[in-house]
């Protein structure tokens, strides 16, 4: 096969607790994950020559090495050589409708899909996991984008749980278009205003009386929908709400529109809401644009889904 069209799931964060210091310079997490039907579409095409070339349709995303789905190509040409004499290059296309630099993990994602793509193009025969390693040392969350469905994180996000399928549930997605937030940023911020409540790394007693991730965990095997709703939870809002008053203003504005739940995607800026049906989702959404009145605000009405990366074609 010569070419592979893959469609890669955004992310959120139904759960994001920190709960340390790690050896390795990152934070300790606990988190739950949930895939979106929120989709890129990644094309992947075999060319001539040894070359890794990016291209997207979005101004923000950079064809280099700044971008991870590059790294993701690169990785594999200098893990298997031999692949890369023998089938050549890549030629990489990304469809956006991932927000860029949202909270919603859609770089990690595009870095899942060309794992995922890579590994049949050059038919390398790697399994999952071994697939998730590779993407682990890209980003954290490139591990639980190539999984897909309901997962606790722990670790620094890549060490997964697989969890049940929580049944069907609606997501709104708002965020302001010009706005975006560094995880870097949120990351450092929340270590100069909270370090002094971190566990240590060595300290397990610490890290197992921290963690309270336990309900949200029996929330979603019972799929009880409006307890996940109630027991959303995202420590990075104590540094993004009080420096960004726009994810401030979309949190409350979600609150007052009666919906299951609503919490910012991992360090944001977007801000998702549970709804029960499509129907209610759409009325949320309405709700909150005429609330707003901005023209700077985006929205999305999607669902959960329990599928990270999916090959859609495999042509020649
Ligand atoms: O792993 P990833 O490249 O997505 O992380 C981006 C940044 O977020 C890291 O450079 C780090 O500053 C922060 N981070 C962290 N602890 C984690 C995950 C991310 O401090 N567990």
């Amino acid at each position: 096969m010569r070419s592979y069209s893959l469609l890669a799931s955004a992310k959120i964060n139904l759960y994001l607790e920190i709960i340390g210091d790690r050896l390795d310079g990152y934070h300790e997490l606990a988190m739950v994950l949930q895939s979106i039907d929120l989709v890129d579409r990644i094309d992947l095409r075999a060319i001539g020559t040894d070359t890794i070339r990016v291209r997207c349709d979005h101004p923000q995303v950079p064809p280099d090495k700044n971008n991870l789905a590059y790294r993701a190509a690169d990785l594999l040409a200098k893990q298997f050589p031999d692949a890369l004499a023998k089938y050549g290059g890549v030629e990489i296309a990304i469809h956006k409708q991932i927000p860029v630099a949202a909270g919603l993990a859609g770089g990690s994602a595009n870095a899942a899909a060309v794992l995922v793509g890579m590994d049949l193009l050059w038919q390398l025969g790697l399994t999952q996991s071994e697939l998730q390693e590779l993407g682990g040392t890209l980003g954290s969350d490139v591990p639980f984008c190539i999984a897909g469905g309901t997962a606790l994180a722990t670790g620094r996000g890549d060490q997964l749980s697989p969890m049940p399928d929580c049944g069907p549930l609606y997501v709104v997605l708002a965020k302001f278009r010009n706005l975006s937030i560094s995880t870097a940023w949120s990351y450092q911020t929340y270590r100069q205003q909270f370090s002094s409540s971190y566990c240590a790394p060595e300290d397990l007693d610490c890290r197992r009386e921290r963690l309270h991730s336990g309900p949200m965990v029996g929330a979603i095997a019972q799929k009880d929908r409006s307890k996940i709703g109630q027991l959303l939870h995202n420590d990075l809002e104590k540094v993004a709400l009080p420096v960004y008053p726009q994810v401030l203003q979309l949190r409350e504005a979600f609150d007052s529109a009666g919906v299951l739940g609503t919490m910012m995607s991992g360090s944001g800026p977007t801000v998702f809401a549970l709804a029960e049906s499509q129907e209610r989702a759409e009325e949320v959404q309405e709700r909150v644009k005429s609330a707003i009145a901005s023209p700077d605000l985006d929205f999305w009405v999607t669902k959960f889904s329990n599928t990270g990366i999916r090959i859609v074609s495999d042509g020649n």
